[in-house]
């Protein structure tokens, strides 16, 4: 398939840059050819994009997407000035137990489309509303096809105490989880795990062969990132009370710090402060963090909206987030940009350019998604 007359052709390459008047050719899946001149004798099909931008697929890096049911009364009384706490996590736990395969396998597909439809050609899922061996197996077995993490150390079940727990997550759990998955996340946060408890468990997963990373500094300033960075984690997650020092360890490592709006929002809680973290050379990614506690949304034009007013990225860094940034903390070469040999995973807006995406906030701009070069 050839675009044509692309308005604003957002590549994240940096050779290429964000080309004026643009096309892109997709050949078996993948970007063949991007310019501004098509090539004589192209063939097949062809579509004019009437100046419409056209940027790379969403890249959502962080989700906890295998659960049942909502928690939309928790959320209500948050709005009337309760605070939110990791304790919550238990009411999806309990739900999440009941529900059979199919009914998380379904309710994972319906958010997956969701995303889909508002642009994310790529979805990471953590499991963690299981938390017995059975449970944290299965959500990560009905998760396959997408990019899938271990959460068994989301917060402590009732029925065991820390130590036992930690023990079960690093054992047992570990070694049925593993084959499922690429990654292992920790809660490392007051009312989840402790930074000790953190490190062992994430040592335990990388010597079964996972990749970390960690929901960091989160609800207040702990010890996260600097484990995150210590066991050279893909990412930290959230970042929200970071010191100086944090800054620091981030921007001297490969570890991104993955931003995640959403949760701010559902909380109303202070936003990360992007600025100051790109600012100091750190690498950020923007996801969803959709889950049915703290972020219940799949949107991440909603997110980069955000970024833009409220965490002081410009347009450009927030949507590069969304896109590079999450390719970069899913150590994804193949996804996030639009040069030749990338995946033709793209995103024909309903608008000139992607500052749109920030611009005209709520408004549904997605005109076409494009997965594997096929209209999605
Ligand atoms: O990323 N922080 C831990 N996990 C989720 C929240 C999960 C929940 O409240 O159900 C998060 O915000
Ligand atoms: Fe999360």
């Amino acid at each position: 398939m050839l675009i044509t007359n692309i308005g604003t052709l957002v590549t994240n390459d940096p050779d290429l840059g964000t080309l004026r008047d643009a096309a892109i050719l997709f050949e078996a899946g993948k970007v063949a050819w991007v310019g501004t001149k098509v090539p004589e004798g192209t063939s097949g099909d062809r579509l004019d994009a009437e100046g419409r931008a056209l940027i790379p697929g969403f890249v959502d890096s962080h989700g906890h997407l295998v659960f049942a049911g909502d928690r939309a009364e928790e959320f209500a009384a948050r709005m009337e000035g309760r605070p939110y706490t990791a304790g919550g996590i238990k009411t999806t736990v309990q739900a999440t137990r009941a529900a059979s395969d199919d009914e998380l396998r379904a309710n994972m597909h319906r958010l997956v489309g969701e995303a889909l439809r508002s642009g994310t050609t790529t979805m990471e899922t953590k499991s963690g509303y299981g938390l017995t061996v059975a449970d944290e197996e299965r959500s990560l077995r009905v998760a396959d096809g997408l990019e899938r993490t271990f959460l068994g150390a989301h917060v402590v079940p009732p029925e065991h105490d820390p130590d036992t727990y930690t023990d079960l997550v690093k054992g047992k759990m570990l070694d049925a989880c593993a084959p499922h998955a690429t990654w292992i996340d920790v809660f490392c946060e007051a009312g989840a795990f402790d930074g000790e408890q953190t490190r062992a468990i994430l040592q335990a997963g990388i010597a079964k062969g996972l990749t970390p990373r960690v929901h960091a500094n989160q609800l207040q300033h702990g010890p996260g990132i600097q484990l995150a960075v210590e066991l050279q984690a893909a990412s930290a997650d959230h970042c929200t009370h970071v010191t100086d020092a944090d800054i620091d360890a981030l921007a001297n490592s490969d570890t991104v710090a993955t931003l995640l709006p959403g949760a701010e929002f559902s909380t109303r809680a202070q936003y990360p402060d992007a600025r100051r973290l790109i600012d100091a050379g750190v690498q950020v990614a923007l996801a969803a963090d959709c889950n049915p506690g703290s972020s219940y949304t799949t949107n991440i034009p909603f997110c980069i909206a955000i970024a833009v007013r409220e965490m002081r990225m410009t347009p450009d860094e927030a949507v590069r987030a969304a896109t590079l940034g999450g390719a970069k903390a899913l150590r994804r070469s193949d996804i996030g940009h639009l040069a030749p040999g990338a995946r033709a995973d793209a995103v024909l807006l309903e608008a000139p350019s992607h500052i749109h995406l920030a611009y005209r906030p709520g408004v549904p701009l997605v005109n076409t998604v494009f997965k594997d070069g096929v209209r999605a």
